[in-house]
């Protein structure tokens, strides 16, 4: 039986690898006959669709919120900080929204999204979509730690505050034939130094992911978006922390953080979502470092042993310093206006799109 093993080992390899490149161009072909057909024919229609956006007050959650918002979709903002989610609630509704909820709520525990799930059918009678985009970051050397509660802490938003609003919601996205949007990372295949343990949240998510596909067959389906640096609160360096308070050490800030716009990723998720892709990859190139991953992991080690020797370096500790918070410079946001729209903190109720105006870009 080892030798059989040791003979698939030689020949399976290096013959998939031929097939594959053979393959390549066809799978490239119907790909894109699939991608044109399905963006110029049979785009989903969103408009009164209802679509709930944890993490949806800052980066990635706020900008998917505002395109489908142009979609005309009915919206459910879901985060902790209720203030900054008036403010993009009202700009959603500037950009065409049809109605918006606001919802603040956690997502790591397991009664508060069943709350704002339940108030979501309550209001809407319906779930279309359901975005996960809350998250928290870490950059710090896993054995600089000094205070390990915060390790389930990181655990449970970036991955078990996936779970739980998917697991409440899912009964209701069967009914609506709907569509779970996961925002994983590059990191599942791409460990960086200093992301122990958002990696290993994010590698858990995909592999749930993944095998929920499989279980909910075609009642539900998922896209799955994996991308690298985008400027957000949380490339600029900010860990949010139990009240959704804005952590930022000084030590983060010097992170060397570059990366695409989160606005043009935010709308080639939610395409990818309306057209019923099952990844969305940005940039797509990374994907080929899972086959190093796979076929030359020390052509990685090395590498990144190189880009990222610690001599020299100053290291960070985030946790047990009490160092002083630091507040970065204000990012570009739409312009947060007072809201009419709904609040659910204990009671809520829709508001409906009147006449729809500009936002307004401020600093
Ligand atoms: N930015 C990147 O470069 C990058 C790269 C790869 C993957 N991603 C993924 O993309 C997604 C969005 O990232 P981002 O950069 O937009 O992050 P972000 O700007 O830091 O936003 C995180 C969001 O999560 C919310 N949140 C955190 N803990 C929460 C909790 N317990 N309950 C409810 N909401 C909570 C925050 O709002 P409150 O504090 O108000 O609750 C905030 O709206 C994440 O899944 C992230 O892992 C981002």
């Amino acid at each position: 039986m080892d030798l059989f093993n040791a003979f698939l080992d030689f020949v399976v390899p290096p013959a998939s690898l031929v097939m594959l490149a053979f393959a390549w161009p066809t799978l490239c072909f119907v790909n894109t006959c699939e991608w044109i057909y399905d963006t110029y024919f049979n785009p989903s229609d969103m408009e009164d669709k209802v679509v709930i956006i944890t993490g949806a007050s800052s980066g990635i959650g706020e900008q998917i919120a505002y395109e489908y918002a142009k979609r005309r979709a009915k919206l459910v903002l879901v985060a902790r900080r209720e203030s900054r989610l008036r403010g993009i609630g009202e700009n959603a509704r500037l950009l065409g929204a049809n109605h918006v909820l606001i919802i603040a709520a956690d997502v790591v525990k397991e009664e508060e999204c069943r709350r704002f799930v339940n108030e979501t059918v309550r209001i809407y009678g319906r779930v279309d979509h359901l975005v996960n985009a809350a998250s928290l970051g870490h950059t710090f050397y896993f054995e600089e730690a000094t205070d390990t509660s915060v390790f389930p802490i990181l655990l449970d938003i970036n991955f078990w505050g996936n779970v739980y609003p998917t697991y409440v919601a899912l009964p209701h996205l069967r009914r609506s034939n709907g569509r779970i949007v996961v925002n994983a990372s590059v990191e599942n295949w791409l460990p960086l130094p200093r992301m122990s343990l958002y990696s290993a949240a994010k590698a858990a998510l995909i592999n749930f992911y993944e095998t929920l596909r499989l279980e909910v067959k075609d009642e539900v389906d998922i896209t799955i978006a994996t991308h690298g640096w985008i400027g957000t609160e949380m490339t600029g360096g900010k860990f949010l922390l139990e009240e959704g308070a804005e952590m930022q050490w000084k030590e983060e800030r010097e992170v060397n953080a570059s990366g695409g716009a989160v606005e043009e990723f935010a709308r080639m998720i939610v395409s990818g979502a309306c057209r019923g892709d099952s990844y969305v990859k940005y940039p797509s190139w990374y994907d080929i470092f899972l086959l190093y991953r796979v076929f030359a992991p020390n052509v990685l080690k090395w590498t990144f042993s190189f880009l990222f020797t610690t001599k020299g370096v100053r290291r960070t500790s985030l946790m047990g310093t009490g160092r002083p918070l630091l507040e970065g410079p204000p990012q570009k946001k739409l312009l947060m206006a007072p809201s009419t729209s709904a609040t659910t903190s204990g009671t809520s109720s829709p508001t409906t799109s009147p006449s729809r105006k500009q936002p307004m870009k401020m600093e």
